[in-house]
């Protein structure tokens, strides 16, 4: 497959559309200002905080992960052995979840966490952040994948 371009506008903060781009799902996600403030704070428990290895685009390379920060885009296939990984609110008291956890992304297979921004959390099976694809903006209301 090609690109694909998706439309992003009609997404509601802190909702997630998922569109397939060569067989894989990718997940672009509104962020509110209160996931946005979720990233800050925890680099000691990330594997990667900023991205460096390198199968990362440039645009990646930001605690957001983002070109723009309420957006995020990103392969949702956990980078461990490829399960689908949920979309999970903080730790709480769910006990498969760390308690200081600040919300994210959980992979039932194995238990790895990764934050809103898709970093891997503390020394989890997982061995590099979510993948980000190539992408970038058509308009403002448009992205286009691949
Ligand atoms: Fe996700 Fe193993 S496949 S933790």
């Amino acid at each position: 497959g090609g690109p694909v371009e998706v439309d992003i506008a009609d997404i509601a903060p802190g909702d997630m559309k998922v569109v397939e781009w060569r067989g894989k799902p990718v997940w672009v996600v509104r962020r509110t200002p209160e996931m946005l403030a979720a990233l800050q704070g925890h680099d000691a428990d990330l594997a990667d905080p900023l991205s460096d290895k390198p199968q990362q685009p440039a645009y990646a390379r930001n605690p957001e992960r983002a070109i723009q920060p309420e957006v995020f885009v990103t392969i949702g296939i956990c980078t461990h052995l490829g399960c689908s990984p949920s979309n999970a609110p903080q730790g709480g008291n769910n006990p498969s979840l760390p308690a200081d956890w600040p919300g994210g992304f959980f992979c039932p297979c194995h238990g790895s966490t990764f934050d809103g921004a898709g970093r891997v959390f503390k020394s989890k099976p997982a061995p590099t952040n979510l993948e980000i694809p190539p992408h970038r903006y058509v308009d403002a209301a448009r992205i286009q994948i691949g």
